[in-house]
């Protein structure tokens, strides 16, 4: 498998001056497997500063979110055009929190794809299904399609992670089995190959996030199509670092 392991750490709404500092300090001198791509998201307002912290790592930067206008009167909003100028490199959008608290919606999230990837940025595309969806069987129709909504008229895949992350695991310590995860990791799969091309579908990255923890992440890692994770509560623990080495 030559997909490069991924694994990204959605901190949200949380953290201080304080601990974004000592959380980046910890990560930094942490042993991390040289094989994989580890890729951390504070609030907005600690990315600038937390760049000087991960300058000399290999630890990668991502904001939680943007709007797709390069600037204007949107108050409270940072551009995508603002997070390439400012030297960040990736960004989350479609988080299921954006979705459901903010109300974004399908066709939102993907005009903020299209404008983060021609702005440069690359992006982590978020997918996933209810609880409600997935006791109707619907688990693999409803993420498909968010990601053809998402990603109608994408030039290059290049880009692109995409994070499965069930709706009911998010946050409740109700992790997927490696069995659900897979499952629909492996249609993704199959949907990029008949969608865009057999190398996409190869190439692309597709992580699993949903109450993903030191305690399960290295039986998820071990799935064909599991190509790693994206962390939340987890990533502002000292076990950030042994869901990194899931592979070690
Ligand atoms: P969790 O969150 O790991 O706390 O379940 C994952 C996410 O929302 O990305």
């Amino acid at each position: 498998m030559s997909r490069t392991f991924f694994v990204g750490g959605n901190w949200k709404m949380n953290g201080s001056v304080e601990q974004y500092r000592s959380l980046i300090k910890h990560l930094v001198e942490a042993k991390l497997d040289e094989k994989a791509e580890v890729v951390i998201s504070p609030p907005a307002l600690y990315l600038l500063p937390s760049k000087e912290l991960v300058a000399n790592s290999p630890i990668e930067l991502s904001a939680q979110n943007a709007y797709f206008k390069p600037s204007g009167a949107f108050t409270g909003e940072i551009s995508v055009a603002q997070l390439k100028d400012a030297g960040i490199p990736w960004v989350i959008l479609g988080h299921s929190e954006r979705r459901s608290i903010f109300g974004e919606s399908d066709e939102l999230i993907a005009e903020k794809t299209k404008a983060a990837l021609e702005a440069g940025l690359k992006v982590i595309l978020c997918v996933g299904e209810t609880l409600e969806q997935r006791e109707k069987n619907e688990s693999i129709d409803v993420v498909i399609r968010q990601l053809e909504t998402a990603t109608k008229g994408l030039s290059s895949w290049d880009n692109i992670v995409i994070a499965y992350e069930p709706v009911w695991a998010i946050g409740t310590g109700k992790v997927a089995t490696e069995a659900q995860a897979q499952e629909v990791h492996a249609a993704i799969r199959e949907w990029l190959g008949k969608a865009v091309d057999s190398q996409t579908a190869s190439s692309v990255r597709i992580i699993y996030g949903g109450s993903v923890a030191a305690k399960n992440s290295r039986q998820l890692a071990e799935q064909k199509d599991i190509d790693g994770f994206l962390v939340g509560g987890a990533s502002l623990k000292p076990e950030f670092v042994d869901i990194v080495n899931s592979r070690l």
